[in-house]
Formats: C-alpha cells, sequence, structure tokens
C-alpha cells in the first residue's frame, strides 16, 4: 500500500520537484488494484502536484471527500476537467450545508452539483459505513463520544437564515484494513481523531492499529483537549502516526517528541509505503 501526499500546508521535500503546497489537504492511495483520491486541497493545485510526483490521477478509481470545506474540495472542478471521465465521488450530503467560519466567512464547498455531475462527478451519498472496495470503508458519520473533543466554536452552519454550531455531520474518514492492522485516514478530523479511531475499531472489527494518517484539528484545540488526546495515543499501540495539515506545529513536535521516529510529519510529496 502506498499513500502520497499530494497536497498539504508545507512542502519538505528535499529534492528540487516543483511541488506546491495550500492550506488544504489531498491524499492519493494505492491499495491493492485500487487507487483512491482523498481530498483535493484548495485550488487545484493538486493536479500538477500529481504530474510532478508522477501519479497518474486518470487511474484514480473513486474519490472521496472528507467533508464540504473548501481546503479540502476546492481542487475538485480541476481534478474532475483533467480526469475527464465519469467516476464516483463518495461523500455525506452536508458538503452542502451552508459551512461558515469566523464573522461571515463561507468556507464550504465552492462548485454547484450541477457543475461537478456536468464534469463526470456522480455523488454517492454515504452516511453509514460503506466498504467502497474490499477493506477500504468509508467512515460514515462519526458517532460523538469522548467528552474532551469538542467542534470548533469559530464554525457554524447556517439553516434557515439562523447561525448554529457547525457539527460537521459530513466529517469521514477512511478505514482501510491491512495484514498489519488498520491504516485511518484522516481529513481534519472535526469529529475528534479518538473519536475516529474508537470507530474504525468499532465498524472494521480490527483492534490493531497500524498507522494513522492526515489532519488531527488540534492545531484550535483547547490545552484540555491536546493533553487528553495525548494520553489517548500514548496508550495507543500503532507503528507510525503522520500528521499534517490541522494538526499544527506545536501538537505535531509534541507528537515527534513523544513518539520519536513514529511520527513524521506529512509534508508535501511525503511517500508513506506499508
Ligand atoms: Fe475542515
Ligand atoms: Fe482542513
Amino acid at each position: 500500500m502506498k499513500i502520497v501526499v499530494l497536497i498539504e500546508n508545507s512542502v519538505g521535500v528535499l529534492i528540487p520537484t516543483g511541488l506546491t503546497g495550500e492550506h488544504g489537504l489531498s491524499l492519493w492511495i494505492e491499495h491493492e488494484e485500487y487507487n483512491l483520491l482523498f481530498d483535493t486541497g484548495q485550488t487545484g493545485k493538486v493536479v500538477e502536484n500529481a504530474l510532478r510526483l508522477g501519479i497518474d490521477l486518470k487511474k484514480t478509481d473513486a474519490i472521496v471527500l472528507s467533508h464540504g470545506h473548501y481546503d479540502h474540495t476546492g481542487g475538485l472542478k480541476k481534478v474532475l476537467e483533467f480526469i475527464r471521465k465519469p467516476i464516483n465521488i463518495y461523500a455525506h450530503r452536508d458538503i452542502y450545508s451552508l459551512h461558515y467560519a469566523l464573522e461571515d466567512y463561507y468556507v464550504g464547498i465552492p462548485f454547484r452539483r450541477e457543475t461537478l455531475e456536468g464534469l463526470g462527478a456522480n455523488f454517492e451519498w454515504i452516511k453509514e459505513p460503506f466498504e467502497i472496495f474490499p477493506n477500504i470503508w468509508v467512515s460514515g458519520e462519526i458517532p460523538r463520544k469522548t467528552t474532551f473533543e469538542k467542534m470548533d466554536p469559530r464554525l457554524y452552519v447556517k439553516r434557515n437564515g439562523q447561525k448554529l454550531p457547525d457539527p460537521i455531520l459530513d466529517d469521514m474518514s477512511l478505514f482501510i484494513k491491512t495484514d498489519k492492522g488498520l491504516v485511518i485516514i484522516l481529513g481534519c478530523a472535526h469529529s475528534g481523531v479518538v473519536n475516529i479511531i474508537e470507530y474504525a475499531k468499532e465498524v472494521t472489527k480490527e483492534e490493531r492499529i497500524y498507522g494513522i494518517i492526515g489532519g488531527t484539528h488540534l492545531s484550535s484545540a483547547s490545552g484540555d483537549q491536546i493533553e487528553e488526546t495525548l494520553i489517548y495515543f500514548a496508550k495507543l499501540d500503532f507503528s507510525i502516526l503522520v500528521a499534517n495539515h490541522c494538526t499544527g506545529l506545536k501538537v505535531a513536535s509534541k507528537f515527534k517528541e513523544i513518539f520519536g521516529n513514529k511520527f513524521r510529519f506529512g509534508t508535501t510529496g511525503e511517500i508513506i509505503t506499508i
């Protein structure tokens, strides 16, 4: 299995690749005979990055959207224009709820559904866990069970003209079962990284966690949440943690300090082979 960080906030590769970073996330996942594109970054720069990394996006078998935020869906139009074929997009319907942040910034998907469908998108709406390919599950809605994982108070949703706290029910992850245990792929982990890991075990009936890869949304979390999450990870038996995007450098450095070589920051261009 191979996972490539096609785009995230930073670029850290040693050799001159011409890769671009941007606030956002997109991962390329090759598992058995399937190729998945998980999120598309913010602007579509992901297409050029993929070319530079020698990845043929035309070989994408399915696209999975972790949630509707613009930094995960904003590249979708350029991706579809590039791959030029009908393709299944697995997402939760609430990617189209009116996601806002701070005073009045729209932070949702920047394209109309019809525009994307005109470019070949076939939306498959997911609410419950769904095995899209053998041993690859899209999580569906993540049950919020922990007491310390709180929603980001800066985010809200507009419904019938009202501003309501945004539960981001569209937040989904990928659970991939491998011989070594589970590999859990996070978008922004708005539902809480601990909730996601616990749900992955429940859904897949696999207790062994091999790796956790993606955004943990701890950059803006409270001190309590960060501490409880670190305690949870310290007790968790895992082999690799490749965090990036909304993890934040403060928490990333904590991860490095505690988990040493099990941790690395997944910058744009990072290749994870499992
Ligand atoms: Fe997000
Ligand atoms: Fe994000």
